[in-house]
């Protein structure tokens, strides 16, 4: 299971991460049993460089992988940052399809076969562990595409990924691709083969295992399915089907299921992106029995609705809930449980904050510990210090006052068409950030008399995409945490606002 949510994950809309953001995603991965972690593209950006060092340093068991362009300084680039790795891997790609060699290559087929040839040798030269990938490999002549797994081999590549990167492909088409390629490369049987789909059409994961069932033996993913465009093959999707369907396909993904919905939720909350309710596997509603009909099979036999039971996926442990007087040690194991691994003095510093939020709160939920470890979405940058909201005739009337990245208050008032809409329009007007909303969600996390309730916001700025969570006791107070969350993320990116609070996760 070869793990790409800090890299392709992260290259899609709204899903960027600080470097201490993918170390705390990295303990998870590493904690939930993926085999290789992908952490970035250090060649791309100074932050990729500093999550590998971060994540080199202190996760050792999984391979960790980097990627890299066949360009000479990619690759030294890639090389340096694997530096802290226990067990690095270098993942080299190249374009192989007829339309990427003539429109973003410039590279006849000759051409494309010396470069794949040099670099991998090149790769090989520093590291023992070289993947070699040929991007588009679904849309690439069969031919064509066995000679470049050919010279890719006798270069030194060790592992050989063909992936759907357009999510073009079908089961059938997929299978056979890797049955063709592993019956004619030679030197086939000395390496492993991998799959890595995109989701285009919605069949990232039917075509992952198809490509199992030609030969395939790595199949490269994400928690959630977060990736480019409309995402990866889902990992946690992928996991259960060997597990449910173990019979059929009689492999083993190695994870630890029981860790996926409390890195999904990890993941979730780290980058702002909530899954589909009706998501497979971590969706809220994946094990809900709603119709009578469904309830009253249940009651009667489990099997006659569900295929596998909630807990073997991690929910059932997310129900569990702390008060104030659970101690050191239990909120110490809730926090491991959610993906959260704390040296003494930071949990020393967690634990006070915890007893401080059980003065307010009956119940501390798992949402509220996930709220406490990423911080208040505004305790960077931007800070709500207080809200006021009044009707006036058919309008709204919204007074914030914040306090501004270096702890200045700026309050600010606005009119609008009910109490949402005049709020956004005040948290404008003081933080000077005019944000386009795409999407805005509310619903409530927690149980009974202390539930909250949590406001999720996709926003466009720019040409990008930014997405943002607030939670609350008051939806309004949460809606307003939400906008802010957005607001430093965009500001965060543009490089207004330094350190990231998750730091101390
Ligand atoms: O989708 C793709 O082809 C990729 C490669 C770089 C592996 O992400
Ligand atoms: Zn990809």
């Amino acid at each position: 299971m070869f793990d790409t949510t800090l890299r392709d994950g992260e290259q899609s809309p709204g899903c960027s991460m600080s470097p201490p953001q993918k170390l705390v995603m990295a303990r998870a991965l590493a904690e939930l049993g993926v085999d290789v972690i992908e952490t970035g593209f250090p060649a791309s950006s100074q932050s990729d460089r500093e999550a590998m060092a971060l994540i080199g340093r202190e996760v050792r068991d999984p391979v960790l992988a980097v990627l890299s362009r066949c360009l000479a300084a990619d690759i030294e680039t890639s090389v340096r940052a694997l530096d802290a790795a226990a067990r690095p891997r270098l993942h080299v790609f190249l374009s192989t399809s007829p339309l990427h060699r003539e429109h973003k290559l410039r590279m006849d087929r000759e051409q494309v076969l010396e470069s794949v040839h040099r670099h991998v040798t090149m790769a090989r030269g520093y590291l023992d562990d070289i993947e070699f990938s040929a991007e588009d490999a679904t849309r690439t002549e069969l031919d064509f595409l066995t000679e470049v797994t050919q010279v890719a081999i006798a270069a030194g590549a060790t592992t050989i990924n063909l992936p759907d990167t357009v999510g073009f492909t079908t089961p059938d088409e997929i299978r056979a691709m890797f049955q063709h390629v592993i019956g004619n490369a030679a030197g086939a049987d000395t390496v492993i083969f991998s799959a890595h789909c995109h989701n285009d059409l919605g069949l990232a994961v039917a075509n992952s295992l198809a490509a199992i069932e030609g030969g395939a033996r790595q199949v490269e993913g994400s928690i959630n399915g977060i990736g480019e465009r409309a995402g990866n093959c889902a990992l946690e999707e992928i996991a259960m089907v060997l597990k449910v369907r173990n019979a059929f396909y009689n492999f083993d993904s190695g994870l630890d299921t029981r860790r996926i919905v409390p890195t999904s939720q990890l993941l979730q909350r780290l980058v702002g992106m909530p899954v589909q309710r009706n998501k497979a596997i971590v969706g809220a509603n994946a094990f809900a029995h709603e119709s009578g009909i469904h309830q009253h099979g249940m009651l009667r036999h489990r099997g006659t609705y569900e295929i596998m039971r909630p807990e073997d996926v991690g929910w059932e442990s997310s129900q569990m809930v702390l008060g104030r007087h659970s101690g050191r040690a239990a909120v110490d194991a809730r926090l491991r449980a959610l993906g959260y691994w704390l040296e003494e003095e930071e949990l020393r510093l967690v634990f006070k904050q915890f007893k401080a939020l059980c003065e307010e709160m009956r119940v501390i939920t798992d949402a509220d510990l996930q709220t406490l470890m990423l911080g208040s979405p505004a305790s960077d940058g931007y800070r709500l210090a207080s809200m006021t909201i009044s009707d006036i005739g058919s309008r709204a009337n919204a007074l914030v006052e914040l306090s501004d990245p270096e702890g200045n208050r700026v309050a600010e008032t606005a009119q609008g068409d009910g109490p949402v809409d005049a709020l956004f329009a005040a948290l404008a007007a003081a933080t000077g950030v005019q944000l386009t909303l795409d999407s805005y969600h509310v619903h409530s996390v927690g149980v009974g008399a202390d539930a909250r309730g949590e406001a999720n916001l996709g926003v466009r700025y720019e040409d990008s995409a930014y997405e943002g969570t607030g939670t609350s006791k008051d939806i309004i107070e949460a809606s307003a945490l939400a906008w802010l969350d957005v607001a430093n993320r965009l500001l965060r990116q543009r490089g207004n606002i330094e350190n990231e609070h998750v730091a101390t996760a």
